[in-house]
Formats: structure tokens, sequence, C-alpha cells
């Protein structure tokens, strides 16, 4: 990767044009947004709303189906120059299984399994809450394909670290960490939730010290790379990340609120790095 920025998924599209579009605004890597193995129109609208920097979203993990998505990506690892990794989840491990093998096929540089959004009700378990069913779906994938794995982790959970030795144990090669916080905004002038599902995820800046602590932990219990984010939005922002143990850093909704994100953030870090005497990435660490 020329820079450790990631874009996270689903924060811009299941389309090829908007990834590549991250890739030409100076992203390292980039995330494709999350699919299933059928086509999903996801929650009504409103799904998404910004107050401040403060996100929250309800999109309800909408997308065209594996089979689409994965022409996608065939289009963004030809166009984005940059490597593309793919996400999928699905109600099951054999679900899992068929979305990744299927998605396999485009040859993306690693498969992401979200197996933690927060806005899927009780219709999908969020399997990142459960460290069994962590490992029998981390497992079940690695089995069924050869591109490196890595488990998407909940910051809703009682114990991450617990969550991601399940996720060692299953055969992951990588941890992604952490999805949105469960949350709620009320407009009390019209005495309804905002968003049409009513709860939904919030990500931005403010989730930033969970997301810091969620991936120190993970980094305490596991020594799998991580793809560290949450509410990380300047070059400051992504070297604390880098300190509590991140390999590399995801870039999520602060593209909703900063322009030219990728390239402000990476400047903002080279420049970090030259003052405190850094020469890689790998050397920001704590003390
Ligand atoms: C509008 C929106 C859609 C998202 N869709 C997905 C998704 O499809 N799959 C997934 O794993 N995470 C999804 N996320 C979570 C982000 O990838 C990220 O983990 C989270 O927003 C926290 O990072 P941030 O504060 O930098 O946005 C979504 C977030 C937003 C704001």
């Amino acid at each position: 990767m020329r820079n450790p920025l990631v874009l996270s998924a689903g924060v811009r599209s299941n389309y090829a044009d908007l990834l590549i579009r991250a890739a030409q605004e100076g992203a390292g890597a980039v995330t494709s947004k999350s699919c299933s193995i059928e086509p999903r129109p996801g929650h009504p609208n409103p799904t998404a709303m910004i107050h401040g920097q403060v996100v929250m979203n309800a999109v309800g993990l909408s997308n065209p189906g594996v089979k689409e998505e994965s022409e996608q990506i065939k289009k963004a690892i030809k166009e984005a120059g940059v490597p593309v990794i793919a996400s999928v989840f699905g109600k099951n491990a054999e679900e899992f299984v068929q979305a990744a093998k299927v998605m396999e096929t485009a040859k993306p540089a690693m498969i992401e399994l979200n197996i933690s959004c927060p806005n899927v009700g009780r219709e999908g378990r969020m399997f990142s809450a459960d460290p069994a069913a962590t490992e029998e779906i981390v497992r079940a994938v690695k089995k069924a394909v050869k591109l490196p794995v890595s488990a998407k982790l909940s910051p809703n959970v009682t114990d991450i670290a617990e969550i991601a030795i399940a996720a060692k144990k299953g055969g992951a090669d990588a941890i992604t960490a952490i999805n949105c916080l469960s949350g709620m905004w009320i407009d009390a002038y019209a005495r309804k939730p905002y968003l049409a599902n009513r709860i939904g995820g919030l990500s931005g800046p403010g989730i930033k010290p969970v997301a810091l602590r969620c991936v120190y932990q993970i980094r305490e219990a596991v020594d799998l790379p991580i793809i560290g984010g949450g509410g990380i939005a300047s070059g400051i922002d992504a070297a604390e990340m880098l300190m509590a143990g991140a390999t590399a850093v995801s870039i999520g909704s602060a593209v909703c609120y900063r322009k030219n994100a990728f390239g402000e953030i990476a400047k903002e870090l080279q420049e970090f790095m030259d003052k405190q005497g850094y020469s890689k990435v790998s050397d920001i660490k704590l003390e």
C-alpha cells in the first residue's frame, strides 16, 4: 500500500466508480460496501443523517447481490490502482461461504466478513457478539476460499478481545475494527427518530475514543494485522490509531464532511511523521 489509509466498507458504495474515486483521492486501499448472495433493498429512507460531525445510518445493507458486486469489484481492481477489499455478509455461515466463494472469482486483495452490522435487527444475529459464532463463520469461510480473510468486529460487546481471539482461532488473517456503535437520535419537534429504522449506527469523530480503546484491546489480545478505524478524520487521528495498535487505518464518515479526506489525511500523517522523525508507519507506536 502506498499509504496506510483504507476506505472503510459502505461509506461510498457497492459500485466501482466511487471506490475508484476514493483511490484517486489518495486512499491506500478501498473496501466495497458489504454484499450478500441475493440483492437487498435495505431500509426505507431516511437511511442516514449528518448532524455536525455526528453521522448516523441505518442503510440496512442494501446491495445488488454478490454476482453484480463481484463484477464491480473486477472493474475497481482494474482501474483503482490500489488493493481492493471486498466485504460480504450472510444470515449464517453457509451464506457467508457462498458469498465469499462468488466474490473470490473477482480476485480482491482480501475478503472482509461483516459480522458486525448493528442495523439488521432481529432478522440477522450480530455474529460478532458471540465468540463461537465468530469462530464458526471465519473457519467456514477460510476453509472455502484461498484469499486472506479479515473479520470485522463490533464495539457493541462487553469484551472485544475475546471476539478477536475467537476470530484468530477460526483462522482470520486480519481483524477490522470497529463497525458503528448502536445509537438513536430523535427529532423532538417531529416526535420521531430521524432514521426510518429508528435505531442506527453511530460513526464519526465522537466514536474515536471507543475505537482507540477497542483496537488497543485487540492488539493486546492477538498478533494479527488490524485495520483500525472509527472517527478518524485527520493525520493526527490516524497516528493515534497506529499507536493504539492498528497496522492500517480506515476512514469512513470523514469522507462525508471533509473534502479530499484521503489526500489531506495522508499529507497530515506524513507531516506528523517528518516532524516527529518517523521514517516508516510501522514505527508509530506507544511509548
Ligand atoms: C453510511 C454508512 C454505511 C456503512 N455500511 C457498512 C457496510 O456495508 N459494511 C460494513 O462493514 N460497515 C459499514 N459501515 C461502517 C463503516 O465501515 C465504519 O466501520 C464505521 O462507520 C466507523 O468508522 P468511521 O467513524 O470512520 O465512519 C457503514 C458506515 C456508514 C456511515
